[in-house]
């Protein structure tokens, strides 16, 4: 299980102590993890906490950037109501066939809509608003999406951006390697962006919030 700053006995205990990891989630996981790209899945606490923010915030309609496997879709759409809706792009058509499994077999494929190509091309067609973005792809683009998604999420809406703390990396300064040093970029920009309000936490490999204005 991936935890970045957490032990993982102890991200299990607090993932128990918030009732688990739903089973149909669990074996999406376990299909994933056969993948050597399945480190790119997030971890099963980050899936309950948008689950939890999705619930707590009455959010009914999500978009999401980086689908993968579906298993940020699926936690997603299962803590939407039956009238919500979960936009999710990615450029990737063959992870995308392992995603479509999954939704029916959840009985969630009617609350998401996925869009194959580039997001950034995607993200231009369209239309709001949403009430939450989930942006979880190529990190280089965070500084393009952040702007899509302000666009399209609703005033009082929840902006939230994965690997925000890279492994640690963006700490160091003296790493100028293209990730890290974007990331840094993006998350100085985020902290002085007047238009929304910034909370990074170190849940997992980082996860920045932040409420549109
Ligand atoms: C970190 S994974 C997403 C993981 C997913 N949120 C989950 O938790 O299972 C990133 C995804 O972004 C997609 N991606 C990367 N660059 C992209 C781009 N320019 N346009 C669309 N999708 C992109 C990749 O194909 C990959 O599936």
């Amino acid at each position: 299980m991936k935890e970045n700053f957490c032990p993982p006995s102890v991200a299990l205990y607090a993932l128990k102590s918030s009732r688990g990891e739903p089973g149909i989630l669990h074996k999406l996981r376990e299909e994933t993890d056969k993948l050597p790209e399945a480190g790119m899945m997030i971890s099963p606490l980050q899936a309950h906490f948008l689950s939890f923010l999705i619930q707590w915030g009455r959010v009914k309609t999500v978009l999401e950037i980086g689908t993968f496997t579906g298993y940020s879709s699926l936690a997603m759409a299962l803590a939407l109501p039956e009238e919500g809706m979960c936009v999710t792009l990615d450029k990737d058509e063959e992870w995308a066939r392992i995603a479509k499994k999954y939704w029916e077999v959840a009985g969630v494929s009617h609350k998401i809509s996925l869009h194959l190509g580039l997001a950034h091309k995607t993200l231009e067609t369209l239309k709001g608003p949403f009430d939450m973005a989930f942006v979880d792809a190529d990190k280089q683009r965070y500084g393009i999406y952040y702007e899509f998604a302000l666009k399209l999420v609703r005033p009082g809406g929840l902006l939230v951006f994965d690997n925000t703390l890279r492994y640690g990396t963006v700490v160091d300064e003296s790493n100028q390697e293209e990730t890290p040093r974007s990331l840094r970029g993006f998350n100085a920009q985020l902290r002085d962006d007047k238009r929304i309000e910034p909370l990074l936490l170190p849940l997992a490999d980082g996860l920045t919030l932040g409420i549109k204005r």
